[in-house]
């Protein structure tokens, strides 16, 4: 007995030992972020082959597991969490979020049922009762806590699919999409990708959605929108991924429902100039709509990968996700997480993005918001100034700037990479390569913005010269 108990004992020390000596590794480079490129270097990435080994066959102790992942991945690793990533949409995250991930990583809840894991379960619907709230959607709303925005257009999708279906009398959780009534799919020109993979994963195809032109902006033309009485899908668009534009949900939402349609809104990270005084008037109209989807990853900066799907009936949402096959009302008092996801078996995604949104609280919530907004209109502005074309309206937290021609902008997209100061994508806006840049992290401060911009416009000038 003695012998077990000092092994017990023994094992806490060793494990205490490694989560310690972890914690002080990811606090080191955290605090590195700063000081470090922004892009890993050529040489760190080359390095990754060396891990390309066959597994050995005796077990390996913790501590250089843990080692091996901390000299080999981290100078790999591109500064995402730090304040000078620009790339895509991608947000930091923010302190109490990150440690309340560590925290969701030592309970290890499977949260899938509010019997089995009563905390964690209960976090998710505080938070989505919050997250409600302020969006200004109704408390009544069925929501699913997923891994992305991707996932919540599907999981979202997925109800609005089976409700369209149903009213038509076809039941598609029993009797699948063979020989149902056609759906019918209206998006945007400008619908994000990950939209159509959804509906392709959906069975509603990828191809055979009609396409609504938008304007110069990117958002759909409303007046342009034909809906028949046929069972049909309308999906807008709240933030263009390239320039930050909202389509007008309140006319798209009022033509759609005249004819019977569902609307939804894929808000990946639009959704949130909801609850910003400033950028609120841009989305007037969104609980007209019927769904929602969003990411937490982006705009609440809370780690990947997190985002949530809302369904204005919960039981349609609910139909579709639950396992049971047929839906039955059921008088739960809890939510059981797992009656409105895809997975059954779930990380606790909750913990985080309650934990995010209680250490703002509302009035920081905004300033994270409006603060970003402010500094994607202080980089249009610093490089119209420096006298480059910036292509949108800034409206939001992305900025589209072109560097005289495609060769050029591209060139100074791949030195400004290389140099390190910041980091920045390229895309193509309506026929125009383009450097985009997106201001999603809680870190950035007015000093990164400038340093940033000071090596875009340096950088920029090299090139024209040339
Ligand atoms: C408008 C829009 N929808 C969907 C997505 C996909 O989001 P995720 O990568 O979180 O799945 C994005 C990503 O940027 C987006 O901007």
């Amino acid at each position: 007995m003695d012998g077990e108990l000092k092994q017990a004992k023994q094992r806490r020390v060793r494990m205490r030992k490694l989560l310690e000596a972890t914690a002080q590794r990811a606090i080191s480079y955290l605090e590195s972020l700063d000081e470090r490129s922004v892009a890993p270097s050529k040489q760190a990435v080359h390095g990754l082959t060396g891990l390309n080994q066959p597994l050995q066959q005796e077990p390996m102790d913790p501590e250089s597991v843990i080692r091996q992942l901390d000299e080999s991945i981290t100078p790999a690793t591109m500064a995402m969490a730090g304040q000078r990533f620009f790339g895509f949409v991608i947000g930091g995250s923010l302190p109490a979020a990150l440690a309340a991930n560590w925290m969701a990583g030592a309970w290890d809840q499977n949260t899938a049922y509010y019997e089995a894991t009563p905390g964690t379960a209960m976090l998710e619907q505080i938070a989505l009762r919050w997250i409600l709230d302020l969006f200004k959607l109704p408390s009544t709303c069925g929501g699913a806590f997923v891994t992305g925005a991707t996932m919540a257009n599907f999981t979202a999708l997925a109800a609005a699919r089976n409700a369209v279906l149903s009213r038509v009398g076809w039941k598609v959780e029993s009797d699948g999409l063979f020989r149902a009534p056609p759906i019918n799919v209206i998006v945007s020109a400008e619908a994000h990708p990950s939209l159509l993979k959804s509906l392709g994963l959906l069975g509603l195809g990828r191809s055979r959605v009609t396409r609504v032109p938008v304007d110069e902006q990117g958002r759909m033309r409303s007046e342009e929108l034909r809906v028949s009485s046929d069972p049909t899908i309308v999906c807008v668009q709240a933030g263009n991924v390239n320039t930050g534009a909202f389509d007008p949900i309140r006319e798209i939402c009022s033509r759609a429902h005249r004819a019977g349609a569902w609307v939804h809104v894929d808000g990946a990270f639009g959704l949130w100039a909801r609850i910003s005084p400033s950028r609120v008037h841009l989305i007037v109209g969104l609980e007209d709509a019927d769904s929602w989807a969003t990411d937490f990853h982006k705009y609440l900066n809370v780690p990947y990968d997190s985002g949530l799907a809302i369904v204005r009936e919960r039981d349609t949402l609910r139909a579709a996700m639950a396992v049971t096959a047929e839906y039955l009302p059921v008088k739960d008092e809890h939510r059981n997480p797992s009656d409105y996801t895809p997975e059954l078996s779930r990380r606790a995604r909750g913990v985080e993005v309650w934990a995010a949104l209680r250490s703002l609280g509302h009035s920081g919530l905004v300033d994270l918001v409006e603060r970003t907004c402010a500094h994607a209109k202080r980089f249009a502005e610093g490089l119209r100034a420096a006298g480059y074309v910036v292509l949108n309206d800034v409206v939001l937290n992305q900025v589209l700037v072109s560097f005289r021609d495609a060769e050029t902008t591209m060139k100074v997209i791949a030195e400004l990479q290389e140099e390190g100061t910041c980091w920045c994508g390229k895309t193509v806006w309506q026929g125009r390569t383009a450097m985009r840049i997106s201001v999603s992290s809680w870190a950035t401060t007015d000093a990164d913005v400038e340093r940033s911009l000071e090596a875009m416009v340096h950088i920029a000038a090299k090139h024209i010269k040339s």
